[in-house]
């Protein structure tokens, strides 16, 4: 068959597989090809034990595979064919030298850039997918018109804003598809050719059409929103625990203005994920490179008030199990960032697990979907191999623990029998419930001391 056009997608990750996945699904004119270096990767993506775990993934990838999607290795003939490139390389947060701990590392990214500059022969459309620093688009945009092929690369910004764990949902149904170009004949004509794809199920008004460094920063700046959201109420819980307010119930309060609204202001042991830090310590980057420190001090405190919350909530467990957790087993119930996902990356998890291992506690890991990434995350820990010990089950884990530590807000631990697993557990038995998701009272009448967030303990210490 004749495509219409031959899409490419650079890096078969958390958004380059979903996304190309549903535009292969909604665009059968279209050929959809996905590589990445990791053979293994593009391997899995073949089978139906797709390398990530995302809800309806599996039914979009079987709906397009092998009619117009497809995953391969061969990056070279896959620029070849391409006329439009997709971006969506990992950029993480340097790890070394200048800016390390704050800028993003764009080796992959520069690295993508040269390949596509060596092995196309004409031109084509670049589209960063990937959340990158502001100007990057213009870095990227020297790379590839530096060559002597007399060939012309357009590139485009095409940020991403689906969440994992409803990333199917959140591409099937956008808010809005944010398209940034050049403001040039030759820009506003990729821009238009981007908004063609998304148009065969995105509803014109929701395609916004900005300049470049609009749509580099409008990522981050979204992004920095709903975390800076996040740290408002963990901030807010800390204050709860002391006057004896409910933070549930000042959440709702708050959230019923119209103005404010009620998402993502879930107190919580604090936000994780591969984006919000990540994207927030560029924001603060940038703005101090151009001496802007007011800028960056106050993003920057949204993440220092994350990293608070996360401690605050390890202090907690030591000072409520008399100040000791040596050899003590508790339970992590959840080592996602969040439910729906396998992925840890940035989780509390870590933090809680790292801490609580210093303070050489016998550590067991639960998780439905994210044992594997737990084990790699926990491996080079001191004290962690050995001591951890990584059981899907819940009520096996339970048992003969003294404490559970809520740390994914999994639907099935909601639903757990907990009068079986108090029965298991040895006594006192504690409950640190780091995403508010279990009935304290109930839990209190069963046996427990419950430490919610953000509201006080229930003790049966006198
Ligand atoms: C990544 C970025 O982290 C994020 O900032 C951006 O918004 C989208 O791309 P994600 O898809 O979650 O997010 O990352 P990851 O799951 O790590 O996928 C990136 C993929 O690119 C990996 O599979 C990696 O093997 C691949 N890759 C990386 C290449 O194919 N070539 C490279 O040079 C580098
Ligand atoms: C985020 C953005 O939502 C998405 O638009 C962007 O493309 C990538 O970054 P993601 O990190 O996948 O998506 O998940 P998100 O649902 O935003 O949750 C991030 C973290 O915040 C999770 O750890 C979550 O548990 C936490 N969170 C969220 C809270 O602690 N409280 C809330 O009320 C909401």
């Amino acid at each position: 068959m004749k495509f219409k056009r031959n899409i490419l997608c650079i890096g078969a990750g958390y958004v380059g597989g979903p996304t190309m996945a549903v535009i292969a699904a909604k665009c059968p004119e279209y050929k959809v090809t996905v590589v990445d270096v990791n053979a293994d990767r593009i391997q899995a993506w073949n089978t139906d034990a797709l390398p990530i775990f995302e809800p309806g993934l599996l039914d979009v990838v079987r709906s397009a595979r092998g009619r117009n999607l497809f995953f391969a290795t061969d990056i070279a003939a896959g620029i070849r064919a391409a006329d439009i490139i997709f971006v969506s390389v990992n950029t993480p947060t340097k790890t070394f030298g200048h800016g390390a701990g704050m800028a993003s590392d764009l080796q992959y990214w520069e690295k993508t850039a040269h390949e596509i500059v060596d092995h196309s022969d004409r031109s084509k459309i670049i589209v960063e997918k990937s959340t990158l620093p502001v100007r990057t688009a213009e870095a990227m945009e020297r790379i590839l018109q530096e060559n002597k092929k007399g060939i012309h690369f357009e590139v485009v910004s095409n940020p991403e804003f689906l969440a994992e764990g409803s990333a199917v949902k959140d591409l099937l149904g956008p808010d809005r598809v944010l398209i940034g170009s050049r403001q040039t004949d030759a820009g506003l004509k990729a821009a238009g050719e981007i908004a063609g794809i998304f148009a065969h199920w995105v509803a014109a008004e929701r395609i916004i059409t900005t300049n470049l460094w609009s749509a580099e920063l409008s990522k981050l700046v979204a992004n920095a929103f709903l975390a800076q959201r996040i740290s408002s109420i963990n901030a807010v819980s800390a204050l709860c625990e002391k006057t004896g307010a409910d933070v549930g119930e000042i959440s709702f309060a708050v959230g019923s203005d119209s103005r404010i609204g009620p998402r993502f202001l879930n107190a919580s042991i604090g936000f994780g994920g591969s984006c919000f830090k990540k994207d927030i310590l560029n924001l603060v980057y940038i703005s101090r490179s151009y001496g802007l420190n007011e800028v960056a001090d106050y993003w920057e405190a949204v993440v220092r008030m994350n990293e608070y919350q996360q401690e605050r909530f390890v202090r907690t467990i030591i000072r409520e199990m008399f100040q000791t957790v040596v050899g003590k087993r508790i339970v992590l119930l959840g080592f996602a960032f969040k439910a729906n996902t396998g992925d840890t990356r940035e989780s509390p998890g870590i933090h809680v697990a790292r801490k609580l291992l210093e303070e050489r506690a016998a550590l067991v890991v639960s998780d439905p979907q994210a044992l594997d990434n737990a084990r790699r995350d926990l491996a080079g820990v001191a004290g962690a191999p050995g001591t951890v010990e990584y059981e899907p089950d819940p009520y096996r884990a339970a048992a003969d623990a003294q404490a559970i530590a809520v740390i994914t807000e999994w639907e099935i631990y909601r639903k757990l029998d907990f009068g079986k697993i108090f029965a298991s557990m040895r006594k006192p038995a504690f409950i640190f419930d780091g995403r508010n998701i279990l009935d304290h009272e109930k839990l209190f009448k069963i046996g427990f001391n419950v430490f919610p967030l953000g509201k006080p303990g229930l003790t049966h210490f006198k």
